[in-house]
């Protein structure tokens, strides 16, 4: 028996670094990059395949899964989700999604990997338990994570999210064209994260009124996005990528790919998840895309990609 599964990436349009302090943020699934795994019955215990990888066989015994690799975390999660005391065949994982680059991708490998092993059992994980355990593998990755990685790749859809509080589903009054550019530097979110934490430690006060700022963004842009309102949208994505500056996550290269975006046309322009390195989303309406794109390849961008968020929304896309 062959088994196939898969999770997208991700990208945050509002609120980073400020959702892990209980304000709002908003984020959109990426379905076209995705992680795939690829199971196969077989009759030796469960060994998992990934391409920087060494194939390892698990151990899942004892009570609790104490494991420092993110893959075998998940695998004993959700072997013991499942209530099974063995799992056997090969699973391989592929990843389109870049690493460390603000994508998902280790949301994104998580749930694959755990829909995979159900699915080795010939079952189906609910996504609101799948997502509880991607969120304990979450901590690995990120030290202490708000929770919209997760929730927005395990359930595939635009989200609204307050820590604690779970993900509303965003209706989208018109599609979104995004641009991603990728500045090519990996960086560790945890890091990222662990040094506004310093920052909030140290100057309580500015910090606070920072993320108050970020989650008025965030209310007033879920407001746009349902009204379609793009050009205002546009605007919040750029003020909300000053106070990301203000945090300090932001990084030569990401400031010039976002300057690059607005440069050409582009209705908004931010940094997207952790910061320091990784991608810039730039909003842009469809006849600016070629110019948006062109410009920040020439400012540096190791990659560009187009997606549209909300195509299901009710009005077309042709204003
Ligand atoms: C990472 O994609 C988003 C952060 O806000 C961290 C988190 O929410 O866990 C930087």
């Amino acid at each position: 028996m062959r088994i196939q599964a898969s999770a997208p990436g991700k990208a945050i349009l509002f609120g980073e670094h400020a959702v892990v302090y209980g304000k709002p943020a908003i984020a959109v699934p990426l379905s076209g990059i995705r992680a795939a795994a690829t199971g196969i019955a077989r009759a030796n215990p469960l060994a998992i395949f990934a391409e920087d990888l060494a194939p390892f066989p698990l151990k899942i015994g004892g009570e609790h899964c104490d494991q420092p690799n993110p893959l075998a975390l998940m695998a004993c999660l959700t072997t013991k989700h499942l209530g099974a005391t063995s799992i056997k065949g090969d699973i391989s994982i592929r990843s389109d999604i870049p690493i460390a680059s603000g994508l998902g991708s280790g949301a994104a490998v998580s749930a694959a990997l755990g829909r995979a092993i159900a699915r080795l059992h010939d079952l189906e994980i609910p996504d609101a338990d799948l997502n509880r355990l991607v969120f304990e593998v979450e901590k690995l990755h990120h030290g202490t994570p708000s929770g919209i990685d997760n929730t927005v790749v395990v359930f595939e859809m635009p989200i609204y999210f307050v820590k604690g509080a779970g993900a509303e589903f965003i209706n989208f009054g018109k599609p979104l064209r995004l641009v991603l550019a990728d500045t090519g530097i990996a960086s560790l979110t945890r890091d990222a994260v662990a040094d506004v934490r310093s920052m909030a430690h140290c100057e309580p006060a500015r910090i606070a009124r920072v993320f108050d700022e970020i989650g008025n963004i965030v209310n007033e842009a879920r407001d746009c996005i349902e009204r379609g309102a793009r050009d205002r949208l546009g605007a919040l994505m750029t003020a909300n990528h000053r106070l990301l500056q203000a945090l300090t996550v932001s990084s030569p290269e990401l400031d010039i790919l976002v300057d690059a975006a607005l440069g050409a046309g582009a209705l908004g322009a931010k940094l997207s998840g952790g910061g320091r390195g990784g991608n810039i989303i730039a909003l842009a309406e469809e006849d600016a895309v070629a110019a948006i794109e062109r410009n920040l390849l020439e400012a540096g961008a190791k990659r560009v990609m187009t997606t549209v968020a909300g195509k299901g929304s009710q009005d077309d896309d042709s204003d």
